[in-house]
């Protein structure tokens, strides 16, 4: 292991433009359930994707599906970053492409225009319509199932549901940057969901050092310059300790 974090710092400071890339492990040890893992409480291994996660799921059940996200959204508020989410706070020019919906990586001090959320926001409700309205929610008391103010469909939570594409501009920017990086932190993800988990090959094949830390192997371990099995919130203070990281 000590071998394995020598080697990344020294590509971390051998390179000029580093990004991370982050999925639900980096939350785990805030206590936030993970989607897939070897733990028993995985959220899919205990709630069917299909309807809870998916447009037909919401027009089958819309009051159920809200109902989750908010017992989702309560368990968010009694939380806080940990040390993995605070490491990164150091380093204010690093971009943080993320899938996770949580709101931590802000909390921890990092600066909201550097975090891509490349699955959206918990935080915010939206129209299910697209009618443009949306709302920022308060976690701990959010609305149970209402009409849009505007044009009267479902408001739901600003994420992306399986079958629904990545906001636009926000995968663009990302995509452009891991073309361009030369190191990329994965972080807690189990590189299972695409088109987010592309942005690993995207940055390989650009020539980008691959850094993975994972509390087991994944989909992309072959894709690893540097594997670093262990908890993000132990390992990303000793990682990046020291170094200077900038995306530009
Ligand atoms: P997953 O739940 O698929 O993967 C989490 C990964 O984190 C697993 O590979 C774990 O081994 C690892 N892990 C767990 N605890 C860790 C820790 N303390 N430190 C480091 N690693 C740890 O989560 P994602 O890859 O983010 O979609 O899942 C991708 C998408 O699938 C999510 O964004 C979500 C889900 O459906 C939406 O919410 C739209």
């Amino acid at each position: 292991m000590e071998r394995q974090i020598k080697r990344a710092r020294d590509m971390i400071a051998r390179a000029t433009t580093v990004a991370a890339f982050s999925g639900a492990g980096i939350s785990a040890e805030s206590g936030i359930a993970t989607f897939r893992d070897s733990e028993t409480h995985a959220l899919w291994k205990r709630f069917d994707p299909l309807k809870l996660a998916s447009p037909e799921g919401f027009i089958e059940d819309p009051e159920t599906v809200i109902d989750w996200y908010n017992w989702r959204r309560e368990q968010l508020s009694e939380v806080s970053p940990n040390g993995g989410h605070l490491a990164f706070a150091r380093y204010p020019d690093l971009v943080q492409i993320t899938q996770n919906v949580d709101d931590l990586l802000e909390r921890a001090g990092v600066n909201s225009d550097h975090i891509y959320h490349l699955h959206g926001t918990i935080t915010k409700d939206r129209c299910h319509s697209r009618c443009g309205y949306e709302e920022t929610v308060d976690l701990a008391t959010a609305p149970g199932l209402r009409h849009c103010p505007h044009c009267n469909a479902f408001m739901r939570p600003a994420l992306v549901w399986f079958g629904e594409p990545l906001p636009e501009a926000v995968w663009h920017k990302a995509e452009v940057l891991c073309s361009r990086i030369n190191c990329l932190l994965v972080v807690g993800t189990s590189a299972s969901v695409y088109p987010a988990a592309g942005l690993i090959e995207i940055a390989k094949s650009s020539g980008a050092h691959i850094i993975i830390i994972n509390t087991q192997s994944s989909g992309v371990s072959d894709l690893a310059d540097v594997e670093i099995i262990g908890r993000s919130g132990e390992l990303l203070p000793l990682l990046l300790e020291g170094l200077s990281l900038s995306s530009y």
